[in-house]
Formats: C-alpha cells, sequence, structure tokens
C-alpha cells in the first residue's frame, strides 16, 4: 500500500492493542495530513476517558509501542495529544519509485456487480441540464467503480411508456415520419411534445384518439407498436448525438427503459394484491410502506395501480429494483437521480423489501442530484423562460472555449484548435457538475467553469498540457524521459526520483494519495473528492515548479525531476479520464 495514512493506520491499531489490550483495537485512529507533519493521528484523546489517563500520557504509551520501522525515526507527541509522523525520505522515495514503475497502489476491494442507473432522459422531451448531471456525474462513477474492479452494469432507465404516448404517436401518424414536424424530435424534442399536447388540449377528437391509442399501445396492437418504436428510434438518435458530443460511455445496449417493464406489471400489481402488501384505496391498488406518512400522520401510499387501470411510475420501479437484484444479479444499485425523487425511491424500496424483491445483503443508494440554477438562482432556464436546450449549451460552452485558444494559442493548426475547444468546452461544463457535491445546486457560469485559475476544468488540463510541454522540451533536447507506467500498466524495474527539496517531498506525499483517493470515490460516491485531489495536485506541481529547476538541472537531479513532472501529468490525465475529461496535448 502506498498511502501513508493507510501504512501507518495498522500500525497504530497494533500499538494500541499492545498498551491497552485487544478490546481497544476497533478504536478508529483519526490519521491526517497536518502542517506540522507529514501526518498527525488522533487516537489518544477518543481512547483517554475510556482508559482513564490523561491524553498524552495515552499518546506517549502509544509511541512507545509503535513500530515505525522502516517509516520514520521518530514521533513527536503534540498539543494535546497528538502524534506527529514525518516519514523519512527514503520510505517516500521507495514508494514513489514503485509506483512509477507502475505498481498498484492500492489493495483489492472485493469486486461487486453494481447496477448504475443515471442519464435516463425521457423519449420526446428535451434532455436538460438535470439529465446532463445525473448523466455527467453517473458517467464518472461508472468509470470509477470499473477502475476499482467491480464490474458495473449501465442502465438508461429512459422514460419510453405512459400516457403521453398515445398523444405523442397521434401526432407522429399525423404530421408524417419523414416531415419536418418529425425532424424536430431530434433537433428540438420539446416543440416536438408541445406540438402534440396542443393538439390534446385544442380537439375533442384528437385527445379521444390519443386515449385509444394507449390502449393500442398497452395492448400490444403491432401498427401502434411500430410508430412507437419509430419514436423511441428519433430519441434515441437525439440522446446519442447529445452522448457523443459529451464523450459518455452509454450505448443502445445499456438502454433498459420504462417499456421494458411492462410484460411484468400486472403480475407486480397481483402479486403484491394477493399478498396483502397493497390494497385497494379510492379505487387505486397503493401499498403503505412503513415509516412513510403525511402531514396527520396518515400513511402515505405509493399508487401501484391506478383507479383507471393504469400503471405508473412507482409500478415500473417495482419491476425494476425486481429484475435488477434477480435478473441482473446485482450487489449493489445505485440510482444517480435528481434529489427531488428521493421518497419515491425509498417507497419504492420499502415496498420492495416487503415483497421480500430487495434483500438485505443487496444496497440500494440514491445517488441524489442537486439542481443546476440560471445566475437569478432559479432552475436553469432560457431567456424566455423555456427549458435550456442542451445542445445548445454545449455548443455554447464550446465556441466560448474556442476563442479563448484562438486567441492565447494562434500559433497552433486550426484543425488542432477546434479539437482543443471541444475538449476544454466540454470538459469544463462536466467538472463543474463534478467538483461541487452531487446533492448540492450550483449556478450555472460560463465565465466561472471556463476560468483558467481556480478550481476548474480548463486550469487542470491546462498543468496537464503544460508538464507536456516540459517533457517535449526535455526529449527535444535529447532527454530520454522515462515515462513512468501508465497506471495499472505493465512494469518497467527502476524509477531513479529522489525527493529532496520541500516542495518536492509535498508533491511526492500527495502522489502517493492517489489510490486511496480514488478508491474513497467508489466507496463514497463523491467524485468531487477526485476533483479536489487533482486540484491539489496541479497546485502543488506549479509550487514544486516555482521552486525546483527542472530543464535547468543537470544530471541525476534534472532526470528525477522529469521523472516526477512525468509521473504528475500520469495522474492527472489518469484522474481527468476517471472523471470522463480529456486532456489535450497543447493549450
Ligand atoms: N426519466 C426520469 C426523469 O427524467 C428518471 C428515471 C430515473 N430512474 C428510475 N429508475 N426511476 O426524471
Amino acid at each position: 500500500m502506498n498511502n501513508p495514512a493507510a501504512t501507518v493506520g495498522p500500525r497504530v491499531q497494533a500499538a494500541i492493542a499492545q498498551a491497552f489490550g485487544a478490546e481497544y483495537l476497533h478504536t478508529d485512529p483519526v490519521i491526517r495530513p497536518s502542517q506540522f507533519a507529514d501526518v498527525q493521528i488522533n487516537a489518544a484523546m477518543a481512547l483517554a476517558k475510556k482508559v482513564g489517563l490523561p491524553p498524552r500520557d495515552v499518546a506517549a504509551k502509544i509511541v512507545a509501542e509503535l513500530d515505525l520501522d522502516g517509516l520514520c525515526n521518530d514521533a513527536e507527541i503534540s498539543g494535546p495529544g497528538f502524534i506527529n509522523l514525518t516519514f523519512d525520505g527514503a520510505w517516500i522515495e521507495e514508494r514513489l519509485n514503485r509506483m512509477a514503475c507502475g505498481e498498484p497502489g492500492s489493495h483489492a476491494v472485493p469486486s461487486q456487480r453494481v447496477v448504475v442507473d443515471y442519464s435516463s432522459p425521457n423519449v420526446a422531451k428535451e434532455m436538460h441540464v438535470g439529465h446532463l448531471r445525473t448523466t455527467v456525474v453517473g458517467d464518472s462513477l461508472v468509470r470509477v467503480l470499473e477502475s476499482v474492479g467491480h464490474t458495473v452494469i449501465r442502465q438508461n432507465h429512459i422514460g419510453d411508456w405512459g400516457t403521453p404516448f398515445g398523444m405523442l404517436i397521434e401526432h407522429l401518424l399525423e404530421v408524417g415520419d419523414d416531415s419536418p414536424e418529425a425532424a424536430l424530435l431530434e433537433a428540438d424534442p420539446s416543440a416536438f411534445y408541445q406540438a402534440a399536447r396542443g393538439k390534446f388540449d385544442a380537439g375533442e377528437d384528437f385527445a379521444t384518439r390519443s386515449r385509444l391509442r394507449v390502449v393500442s399501445l398497452q395492448s400490444g396492437d403491432p401498427e401502434t407498436l411500430a410508430v412507437w418504436s419509430r419514436l423511441v428510434e428519433h430519441s434515441k438518435h437525439y440522446f446519442n448525438a447529445i452522448y457523443g458530443v459529451l464523450g459518455v460511455s452509454l450505448l443502445d445496449e445499456h438502454l433498459a427503459g420504462e417499456s421494458s417493464y411492462d410484460p411484468h406489471l400486472a403480475q407486480i400489481c397481483q402479486e403484491l394484491e394477493g399478498r396483502g402488501i397493497a390494497r385497494i384505496s379510492e379505487g387505486a391498488l397503493c401499498s403503505f410502506p412503513a415509516g412513510f406518512t403525511g402531514r396527520d400522520d396518515d400513511p402515505l401510499p405509493l399508487i401501484i395501480r391506478k383507479s383507471d387501470g393504469g400503471y405508473g411510475y412507482g409500478t415500473t420501479d417495482l419491476a425494476t429494483i425486481r429484475y435488477r437484484v434477480q435478473d441482473l444479479a446485482a450487489d449493489r444499485v445505485l440510482y444517480v437521480v435528481g434529489a427531488p425523487q428521493n421518497m419515491h425511491f425509498r417507497m419504492v424500496w420499502a415496498t420492495a423489501r416487503d415483497a421480500g424483491w430487495l434483500p438485505d445483503s443487496v444496497e440500494v443508494t440514491h445517488v441524489q442530484i442537486g439542481n443546476v440554477l440560471g445566475e437569478d438562482g432559479k432552475i436553469l432556464k432560457s431567456r424566455a423562460g423555456t427549458p435550456v436546450k442542451l445542445m445548445a449549451l454545449l455548443d455554447e460552452a464550446v465556441e466560448r472555449a474556442q476563442a479563448v485558444i484562438d486567441a492565447n494559442r494562434p500559433d497552433l493548426a486550426v484543425s488542432e484548435r477546434t479539437a482543443v475547444a471541444r475538449q476544454v468546452g466540454i470538459g469544463a461544463v462536466k467538472y463543474a457538475d463534478l467538483s461541487v457535491g452531487h446533492d448540492t445546486e450550483y449556478v450555472f457560469d460560463f465565465d466561472r467553469m471556463l476560468a483558467l485559475s481556480g478550481n476548474t476544468g480548463p486550469y487542470l488540463q491546462y498543468a496537464a498540457a503544460r508538464i507536456r510541454s516540459i517533457l517535449r522540451k526535455a526529449q527535444a533536447a535529447g532527454e530520454t524521459v522515462a515515462l513512468p507506467v501508465p497506471f495499472g500498466g505493465a512494469s518497467r524495474s527502476t524509477a531513479g526520483i529522489a525527493v529532496v527539496e520541500p516542495a518536492e517531498r509535498a508533491l511526492a506525499l500527495h502522489l502517493l494519495d492517489y489510490s486511496a483517493t480514488v478508491h474513497k470515490v467508489a466507496e463514497t460516491l463523491e467524485p468531487h473528492r477526485l476533483c479536489t485531489y487533482l486540484f491539489e495536485l496541479a497546485q502543488l506541481f506549479t509550487a514544486f515548479y516555482d521552486q525546483c529547476p527542472v530543464l535547468k538541472a543537470d544530471g541525476p537531479v534534472r532526470e528525477s525531476r522529469l521523472e516526477l513532472c512525468s509521473i504528475v501529468l500520469d495522474r492527472l490525465v489518469a484522474g481527468l479520464s476517471l472523471l470522463g475529461i480529456e486532456t489535450p496535448e497543447n493549450m
């Protein structure tokens, strides 16, 4: 294990057990970097009460038993009872060189089958910034989970079924598949939806036909199904165009829309009713899972079959969780979905637990996605007050990035500038979604997300491009820079990084935390931790580059620093790619 805190942890545990007995083994020491030492251990304060000694004495007893062999020479007790450790330079060098040789940094975690429900937009509707965020956060989580060895099953739970499809099908039949109106499904889906809605509201005749169409759809009428699938097909083109621009890893094979559960809904209802888990209330079949009450302490219903016989969002989600557990054999299921749906999911899971479809061994998590706000602090809308068109938003990000690149790098070929603008513009939007807690709201602000300084995507991309340019200069000077083995790649046997200057030391220690950080993200499902880590890495690199000459150094020092540069580059690129962000060669 490379990471300093993780190396120290077991040794502290062992010392606690030695000093106070095995029953204290489970006292979790808090170990973190501090400004006074490489790591600071906070264990004595919590233990003091239990063992009836002053904290500093407890710390002294731990230190007396602490095995520092090969790690550092001395442990220092500070303040109310902290233990400060400063590692031997040799320990850091050894770990860093092993890392440069491609040795995996962290212990393996037991591999799980993780189903991740993300993106999940709706057919014949615009994907909005909320869907953008669930797509971006979900895609980062699947990459992180796969990178630590889990088997990930992507599920794009698109909304492709339900009563609105009656009017959508009728409208498509009227305008014809090759009409400009139908083309809106791919260019401006909301406009198509609104047109259908307008007809529905305006004419009783159209409304009646739409209602009948829902019945034909649900009874599997082939002609109706054929029109329906053309509708879905158009929407798939639209989704895929967005996914293509974003560079997300969702493919058609990951589509598992609401419609795919339709054949099971009647049986779901029957079973729940038969077993007394759901009952008829005001004509609708409902479950009343324990612990969900309304204003007057009345139990809240989860509607499973509406009074008109139709099924709803809750019904499909019950069939969905059963499928994920029974057929996909999930150990863990993540729903990367907007925060307002939290109660819906909790009620669905509670009902599924009652029905025995969701055993305790399967962990379900709602990765709650916060709203994206406009500058007025309200849900992001266009000037006209209509939902923002996602493609237009992404185009604007790329255009703005293009203006910056054109101004800053007129020396680059036009084709390269175009490619870089795309990487930077899209990277900026994605990073803005990822760098704040996924459940917090944030204000969508192009100027801020595209800034070349601060905790932004472009800042990190720029840091990487700068290191690439340093390495290119070294290569041009005839240097054969020993590039680090790409993360997880085949190993090489030697690396010669020396850690001498304080800035080198700080950078090295941070590099050693890379794997632990990625594992932490896999555990907590919080990509913003990786963003913070990478931001700090870029800052520590800048400090190192300011204080330690690289290209102007000579001999082994130059070699060592170049290797350090290239390992930083490798982790920046690897980390950004786990966020789904590309790193341009030049910027
Ligand atoms: N289509 C839904 C929406 O746009 C999200 C679906 C989330 N997944 C689920 N299993 N309910 O809000």
